[in-house]
């Protein structure tokens, strides 16, 4: 089943890109009034200092990038970022955050970013042919199904050069429910898989993992050292440093 739910879950993304970001921004099905919005937008501002702190490098990989809510943060502390994805979809909404329309207005916000190169592909059947300074994913590992944990974390350090980060951030196992859409299902703590519903209705298989504290341990396996941290009720970071050797 889980392969078909891989698949189910590419298309998902694809036909989401063009609502996608009413989920990061709380519009519509995931506007839960004033006060829950105004926390999970400063738990976001926490990930997003975390991110900031573990600072500037040369060169950034960002897997299962989306429509870019992090890769515009990340052509701020890197020179150059690729940012990988499954879906065309997403891909052209990510280019417009991080190309200033006009380079003269990027010049006068006196801002640096880096260039970005796109790149389609699909994850679990991915093997990384160059290293990078930062390997940076956001609400990504969620997708990835227990069985195929290892195989991807040997990829990620494949892709992280030694000495290099990783940096990754996703959804805590939310005891309020609203971090979802008004109409989706609760969680079921005993199954990977959720029901996802569209706008116009459609409905989507795919797998959500709450990946907790023993990723650490697991990160280890694969030769990160890696500290795990939350934000309070939305959010969970890790981020680690590859080791040499
Ligand atoms: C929850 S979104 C996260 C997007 C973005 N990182 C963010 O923080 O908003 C998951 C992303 O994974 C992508 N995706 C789904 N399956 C994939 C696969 N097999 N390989 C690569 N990307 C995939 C989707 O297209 C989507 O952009």
């Amino acid at each position: 089943m889980t392969n078909q739910v891989l698949q189910d879950q590419i298309a998902y993304y694809r036909a989401r890109a063009g609502e996608y970001d009413e989920w990061f921004y709380r519009v519509g099905r995931y506007d839960w009034g004033a006060e829950r919005n105004a926390q999970w937008f400063a738990e976001a501002e926490t990930v997003y200092q975390a991110l900031h702190q573990a600072g500037k490098v040369e060169s950034a990989l960002e897997l299962a990038a989306g429509t870019g809510n992090f890769t515009k943060e990340l052509v701020k502390i890197a020179d150059h970022v690729t940012a990988l994805d499954a879906s065309d979809e997403v891909i052209a909404i990510n280019r417009t955050k991080t190309s200033p329309p006009d380079p003269l207005s990027a010049r006068s916000e006196g801002e640096k970013r880096a260039s970005v190169t796109y790149q389609q592909a699909d994850l679990f059947n991915w093997q990384p042919t160059e290293q990078y300074d930062l390997v940076f994913m956001s609400f990504w590992l969620s997708h990835v199904p227990p069985e195929k944990l290892d195989t991807f974390l040997q990829a990620v350090r494949q892709a992280t050069r030694p000495g290099g980060k990783v940096f990754m951030v996703d959804s805590l196992r939310d005891q309020t429910r609203t971090s979802t859409a008004s109409n989706h299902a609760e969680y079921d703590p005993e199954s990977i898989y959720h029901t996802r519903k569209l706008n116009d209705g459609q409905e989507y298989t795919i797998v959500k993992v709450f990946y907790d504290e023993a990723l650490v341990a697991k990160l280890a396996e694969h030769g990160f050292t890696a500290s795990y941290h939350t934000s309070g009720d939305y959010f969970w970071w890790a981020v680690g440093e590859r080791l040499r050797g």
